[in-house]
């Protein structure tokens, strides 16, 4: 296996790491030459449970013995004992109905479409508008991207995009809307309200948002009135509130969900990654009772993926929650999420390319800026985010690019849950090493 063409896999050329990875284990990815790399990112912030684990894989296998394929509406086993965890164990008090996908970009143009439904179900048939925010990222279809405010990912596809007004990002480092203002005024929660305005209220069906920012901008947490501000406001004007939380949901920030740090509840919850924890491709829309009922009472149909609640994923989701909820991995987010916050303060917090150390339980980020006085950012085309990647790949550590608009290059961490006290130490010794490594590849390109 050692000598694997990696070429020949990678659609573009240079695209991946020129490794090839024989086995994944607990926090680690393990290379066909023996180098064992930590983890530091569960890949793309999904590995909530670690890897390798057996119990999961007999899951997958014997749902795959019993059940091959059947059309999403039909109920097995497998979907019927996930969609029971998640009423009974996960899911925010009102949010009772359960629709799967193969991902968070399917589910994403899912919860887009079940949002319209609902209006066009219920006789309002002018409500089409789904209002999102600046820094933000949902997905990949040209509906998720056209949500979303990701300048990079949406740049090649501006045709196709409607491009509807966006709110403000909350991105208190940088924040200029609360100028000459004693404190934090929420304005850019209020920008929800300006966008909504501007797309005119009638034609709005929701709003959309990650309540703690994925990679875009890194790990963006906002303060604490400010997803009550941005519900009441949708409240106000009939509009849905759709919560993203295919990053931060199932755990990731030390909450269920994050929407559950506020206590507030979505009219449609989102969630992918973390669900199946990378055992298998499977997303989800979650949706109050209120919601659904229009559409039903309307004889309407929402269209399905024709993998969707695939058994085995169903199987996989089922078996990684309950594994979650056995070994206490939401409180131990939480918990490990603390610790490494603070070792990242002690590590990190002083360097001289660091502006910001943010994030929520274990979902953190870290923005690298060339003078953390004035926030200027480094040259884009020095690609810092891009070293930082393979300077951590060298040091035995996966780190998860991010970076988007003026947060330009943004290095993010979600390691498993159930990661080790030694391990986190290891993953903050290695990211130091691994920035400096970075900053100095630059120096000496200059
Ligand atoms: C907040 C958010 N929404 C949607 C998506 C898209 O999910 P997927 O890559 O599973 O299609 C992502 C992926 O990173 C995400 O972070």
């Amino acid at each position: 296996m050692g000598g694997m063409d990696t070429h020949r896999y990678s659609f573009l050329p240079g695209m991946g790491a020129g490794l090839v990875f024989e086995r994944t284990e607990g926090a680690y990815l393990i290379t066909s030459d023996g180098r064992r790399i930590l983890d530091a990112a569960g890949g793309a912030i999904v590995a909530n449970i670690g890897h390798g684990r057996a119990e999961v894989v007999e899951a997958v296998a014997a749902a795959m013995s019993r059940n091959t394929y059947l059309v999403p509406p039909f109920a097995t086993p497998e979907r019927v004992a996930l969609v029971e965890r998640l009423q009974d164990h996960w899911l925010p008090p009102g949010i009772e109905r359960c629709i799967f996908a193969s991902g968070g970009s399917e589910s994403i143009d899912l919860a887009i479409r079940i949002a319209r439904q609902h209006f066009v179900s219920k006789g309002e048939p002018e409500r089409f508008q789904v209002i999102g925010r600046e820094l933000s990222y949902h997905g990949t279809t040209l509906s998720g991207l056209d949500v979303g405010g990701h300048d990079k990912r949406k740049k090649a596809f501006g045709p196709y995009l409607d491009d509807p007004p966006k709110a403000q990002a909350c991105y208190p480092l940088r924040c200029e809307l609360c100028a000459g203002e004693a404190g934090c005024t929420l304005a850019c929660a209020d920008s929800f309200e300006a966008a909504i305005l501007a797309a005119g209220p009638e034609t709005v069906a929701a709003v959309i948002l990650e309540p703690v920012g994925g990679s875009t901008a890194g790990a963006l947490c906002p303060p604490d009135g400010y997803l009550p501000r941005v519900a009441e406001i949708a409240r106000r004007h009939g509009v849905l509130l759709i919560a993203d939380e295919v990053m931060c949901g199932f755990g990731r920030t030390g909450a269920k969900f994050a929407v559950d740090h506020w206590d507030v509840v979505p009219d449609l919850l989102v969630g992918g990654k973390g669900l199946a924890g990378g055992y298998a491709p499977i997303g989800g829309v979650y949706a109050t009772n209120a919601l659904v009922e229009p559409i039903a009472a309307a004889g309407d149909d929402v269209m399905f993926y024709t993998f969707a609640a695939h058994p085995a994923a169903c199987a996989a989701a089922d078996k990684v929650l309950e594994i979650a909820q056995r070994e206490g991995l939401v409180e131990r987010a939480a918990k490990m999420g603390g610790q490494l916050r603070d070792r990242l303060l002690d590590a990190l917090g002083a360097h001289p390319h660091v502006a910001e150390i943010r994030g929520r339980g274990l979902l953190q980020a870290i923005e690298l800026v060339r003078d953390r006085e004035t926030l200027e950012p480094f040259a884009a085309a020095d690609k810092l985010t891009a070293i930082v990647v393979a300077a951590g790949l060298a040091n035995g550590a996966f780190f998860y690019p991010g970076g988007a608009g003026a947060a330009q290059d943004v290095i993010c961490l979600g390691p498993p849950l159930s990661v080790s006290e030694d391990e986190l130490e290891l993953i903050v010794s290695k990211l130091a090493k691994t920035i400096d490594d970075a900053v100095s590849h630059l120096g000496n390109r200059a």
